[in-house]
């Protein structure tokens, strides 16, 4: 059995670490480098001082702000249209995981002429292209370690999956600091996501003893800090355990896969424009319960490293204090469920079937321990509506 690990050339972690950035382009070999930034990030000054460096290390820099939440085929190709008539030779993703996954999408193109849909799964997207450097802004999405972005296609009403060693970042920068002003929502609503991802790994049928060990990583740190980060914002030591939590949960995702929660995820955004890990936490309760069986020992210790069940306690039951710890979680952090978001009932009900088909066929739920068929993914949907559970 062989593994296929890939992690970027370069991860700098910690506090501060975002000093390092022009160093950072010089080992990269990047002298014109398109800067790729949140607007919100961008507006309230937090790449300010990279920029003054970048320009007075007499860089060639570009700067594109114009990232819409849930990057589209339209904007990643205006992005790509920038790195071209500027000449850039790398290129920075910025903010939160829409920023750096235009990043991401955006280099693609340049680098290679492609067509952005012609890029989605089931192709692999092992291409060379222009060295990326991911900044997040975020404790959550870790697609700064990654070798997957998401882009919708603004016609199909879809999201795409492009996955391949194009969409992996050559360097990190992992900066806590970063996410200090980072709001009570988008810090949960992140962390849920990192939270989502390390379970995925830790359960997933292409699981191997790399992710497994990241992932136990992650779970540890968010359990243990997530709660902090979203009631004391600026509690360092939370923010900086929280931030490697995502990074590691982001390793693990991207070397294992995503598997059911994020596959019944995307369709939700899609349509209704739910945020990512929000959509995900609204899942994950009612999927972890239907899993659970098929893969007793896999969910027993992510209750155990979450903090949730002691080591004595038997698998199954912690399997079960599992589902109960993510229903109390979420209570705790507030999610809501689809109806209580303010989603529209009959669009909702109408386009399971369709929600159901995009899940398919996005290939993520037959990453989970449980394959679903279709009609059980139409009745999770329903199930999932109100935040009810298949036990009642
Ligand atoms: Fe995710």
């Amino acid at each position: 059995m062989i593994n296929r690990i890939l992690t970027p050339r370069e991860l700098l972690i910690g506090g501060g670490s975002l000093a390092q950035l022009v160093p950072l382009l010089g080992r990269l070999g990047v002298r014109r480098p398109m800067l790729v930034v949140d607007p919100t990030i961008f507006r309230l000054g937090l790449a300010d001082t990279a920029i003054g460096a970048m320009r007075e290390a007499g860089l060639g820099l570009g700067v594109f702000s114009a990232v819409v939440e849930d990057p589209t085929d339209t904007s990643v190709i205006a992005a790509a249209d920038e790195i071209r008539s500027g000449s850039h030779d790398g290129v920075i993703g910025f903010g939160g995981g829409s920023a750096i996954d235009t990043a991401k999408a955006a280099a693609i193109l340049a680098s290679t002429g492609e067509d952005v849909h012609a890029l989605k799964v089931p192709r692999i997207v092992d291409l060379q292209v222009m060295p990326l450097v991911a900044i997040p802004t975020t404790a959550g999405t870790g697609s700064e370690v990654t070798r997957a972005c998401v882009v919708s296609d603004t016609a199909a009403q879809e999201k795409m999956l492009i996955l391949g060693t194009a969409a992996l970042p050559a360097a990190a920068i992992v900066d806590y600091e970063l996410t200090l002003s980072c709001p009570f929502r988008v810090t949960v609503d992140t962390g849920l996501d990192a939270l989502t991802h390390a379970l995925e790994a830790l359960i997933n049928r292409n699981g191997n003893a790399h992710a497994e060990a990241l992932a136990l990583s992650a779970l540890r740190l968010i359990g243990a800090n997530l709660e902090t980060v979203a009631r004391e914002p600026s509690n360092r030591a939370a923010r900086e355990a929280i931030m490697l939590g995502a990074t590691h949960a982001g390793l693990a995702v991207s070397n294992t896969s995503t598997a059911l929660i994020h596959g019944l995820s995307r369709p939700i955004g899609a349509f209704f424009h739910v945020p990512h890990g929000l959509s995900n936490a609204m899942l994950l309760p009612l999927v972890t319960e239907y899993s659970l069986s098929a893969a007793p020992a896999g969910y027993a210790a992510a209750a155990r490293a979450l903090g949730w069940a002691p080591a004595t306690m038997g698998d199954e039951e912690a399997g079960h204090a599992l589902v109960r710890g993510f229903r109390d979680l979420n209570a705790r952090l507030e999610v809501p469920t689809p109806k209580a978001y303010g989603v529209d009932e009959e669009t909702y009900f109408r386009l399971r079937p369709e929600m159901a088909r995009q899940a398919l066929a996005s290939g993520t739920p037959r990453n989970n321990p449980r394959i679903p068929f279709e009609d059980e993914i139409v009745r999770l949907y329903e199930i999932a509506w109100d935040g009810g559970a298949i036990g009642g």
